[in-house]
């Protein structure tokens, strides 16, 4: 699907096959106003947000990234209609049912971070027989933050390590950036705990609540496109946005 290095492109745009980003994170937004131009109902666009998912995760895996981060679900999100809500909730029992296959033929492994145990009992049996499914793929991550927060993550980190403080496991002294990160939910991503990309879909240019800490040096992109309206081509224009950056982490210009 992608091609690299010398070859043209059909929409001029060629990546550098070495510095695609290992880790991309993208908060998914909308879906509604997507619905609404067709007047359709806001769930239409979670339907086709759903979709999008699909088409994003194969052209992610097959560019080489290694993990893909997608805000499904926020803590926050409770807040909105409950039909709306009870949708969302079905959504990754629907996309598992039907992808689950594709995902093992792409060698894609599924994860999941957030506050899973207070998710229906079918959304939590859908994506702990995905992550069974595909524990075996040693390719992408396919990382859903599904009733994420950051601030709740990072008040949970908070309590595990004074807890471990309490029991003399650790003293406030030992406490740095790695004792922290390993207490978040991103830990389990190792190496690629941290984006090396954000984007966001829909024009809209904030964090909302998503991985304060992981994306202290990522690069973050914009772009008007919403979220139904992604694909391929927009996947391929955020990395090169990327590749243009010069990366310093606090550092100087090499
Ligand atoms: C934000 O758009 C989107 C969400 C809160 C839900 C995201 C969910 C999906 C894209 C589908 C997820 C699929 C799986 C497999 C779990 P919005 O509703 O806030 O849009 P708006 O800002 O235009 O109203």
């Amino acid at each position: 699907m992608f091609s690299f290095g010398k070859k043209p492109q059909q929409d001029g745009v060629r990546l550098d096959p070495d510095r695609i980003p290992a880790h991309v994170a993208i908060i998914m937004d909308g879906n509604g106003r997507w619905a609404q131009q067709k007047h359709r109902p806001r769930v239409f666009g979670h339907r086709e947000g759903m979709e999008t998912v699909k088409r994003v995760t194969k052209y992610a895996s097959q560019l080489g990234i290694k993990v893909l981060t997608l805000y499904a679900f926020s803590t926050e999100n409770w807040k909105r209609p409950t039909g709306e809500v009870n949708y969302l909730m079905q959504l990754p029992v629907d996309f598992f049912d039907t992808f689950v296959p594709d995902l093992v033929k792409q060698n894609v492994r599924v994860q999941v971070m957030g506050y899973t145990q207070q998710l229906p009992e079918k959304t939590q049996k859908a994506v702990q027989d995905a992550i069974k499914a595909t524990e075996k793929n040693d390719g992408m991550i396919l990382n859903f933050a599904l009733n994420y927060g950051s601030r709740a993550e990072i008040v949970s980190a908070v309590k595990k390590i004074a807890l471990q403080v309490q029991a003399g496991q650790l003293s406030v002294d030992a406490i740095d950036e790695q004792s922290v990160a390993q207490a978040l939910m991103t830990a389990p991503l190792a190496q690629y705990s941290d984006p090396d990309l954000l984007i966001r879909t829909s024009g809209e240019e904030r964090l909302s609540n998503f991985l304060l800490w992981q994306l202290a040096y990522s690069e973050l992109v914009f772009t008007d496109a919403l979220w139904p309206d992604f694909g391929a081509a927009e996947l391929k224009a955020a990395i090169y946005t990327y590749q243009q950056r010069d990366r310093r982490f606090g550092g100087l210009k090499k």
